[in-house]
């Protein structure tokens, strides 16, 4: 079995002649959490899109487990075992917490409707929604109305109906975004914890986030590879900390270690 679980090739995303992500190799060694970091507007997003099969490359190649995915839908790599989280909408706000679960585990079988008549398949579903939500730390929130979550609990829960997914590898787009810090530290901790046994990679804005969470990094700049390596390795590169100062408040904590 190769080392690699996703490789890319010469990965490129253009609009109108705008090259948003440009010639990107990227290969995330199975088992790892991967970070893909860079300032706003670096092209995370949409290699993030292209990766997950929500936007088709303009060029280059996408494997994921040995097998060419350039051209797949979305469904068909998610049924392979490559997951993006989903976005807050995608959570019913007037179901309950613990509902929000069991349905992503029922469409997730999907196909038949026949679940619905089954006591036992309904209690087989509760049982497991119950477990995810104790491994993402929401079991005190089961009853509780998905809208009525508190902000920083929400990502928690978007997790947690990933989770029902069963991904090998898990694709997750700034997980902290517009987070307090308390907030950031526990969703910093369950990456820890849902990475176990998968691979993760982890789009993200600020270099702190990754820090002491992701086994490599690749940062992004204007669409392109900038440098690669652990945390160490790419704060104190002088390109990676240019590249945060000429666009924007530089994460200077990170910067410095
Ligand atoms: N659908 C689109 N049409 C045109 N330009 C886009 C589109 N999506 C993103 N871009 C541009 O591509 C660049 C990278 O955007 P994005 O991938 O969202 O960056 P990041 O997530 O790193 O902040 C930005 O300049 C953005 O304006
Ligand atoms: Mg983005």
């Amino acid at each position: 079995m190769s080392d690699a679980i996703l490789e890319t090739t010469g990965l490129t995303k253009e609009f109108r002649g705008f090259v948003a992500v440009n010639d990107v190799n990227l290969t995330v060694r199975r088992g790892t959490i991967h970070g893909l970091i860079g300032p706003n507007g670096a092209g995370k997003t949409t290699c993030f899109n292209l990766l997950t099969k929500f936007l088709p490359p303009t060029r280059g190649t996408i494997r994921y487990d040995g097998r060419d995915i350039t051209g797949m839908k979305p469904a068909e790599v998610a049924r392979l075992g490559l997951v993006r989280s989903f976005q807050i909408s995608a959570v019913f706000p007037h179901l309950s917490v613990l509902e929000n679960v069991r349905v992503a585990l029922q469409r997730e079988r999907g196909g038949s409707f026949d679940f619905w008549r089954s006591e036992t398949l309904l209690r087989r579903y509760e049982d497991r929604a119950r477990e995810l939500l104790e491994d993402v730390g929401l079991s005190a929130y089961a009853n509780l109305q998905a809208s009525d979550l508190p902000y920083g609990r929400k990502r928690a829960l978007e997790i947690a109906t990933t989770l029902a997914l069963d991904p090998v590898m898990l694709l997750l787009d700034e997980p902290t975004a517009g987070m307090t810090h308390e907030d950031v530290d526990r969703v910093v901790a369950l990456v820890k914890r849902v990475a176990q046994g998968r691979t993760v990679l982890l789009v993200e804005h600020n270099l702190k986030v990754v820090q002491g969470l992701c086994d490599t990094i690749t940062v992004l700049a204007r669409g392109a590879v900038l440098a690669e390596g652990d945390y160490a390795a790419v704060s104190r590169n002088p390109d990676v900390i240019a590249a945060y100062l000429g666009t924007e408040a530089p994460p200077v904590e990170a910067a410095h270690g």
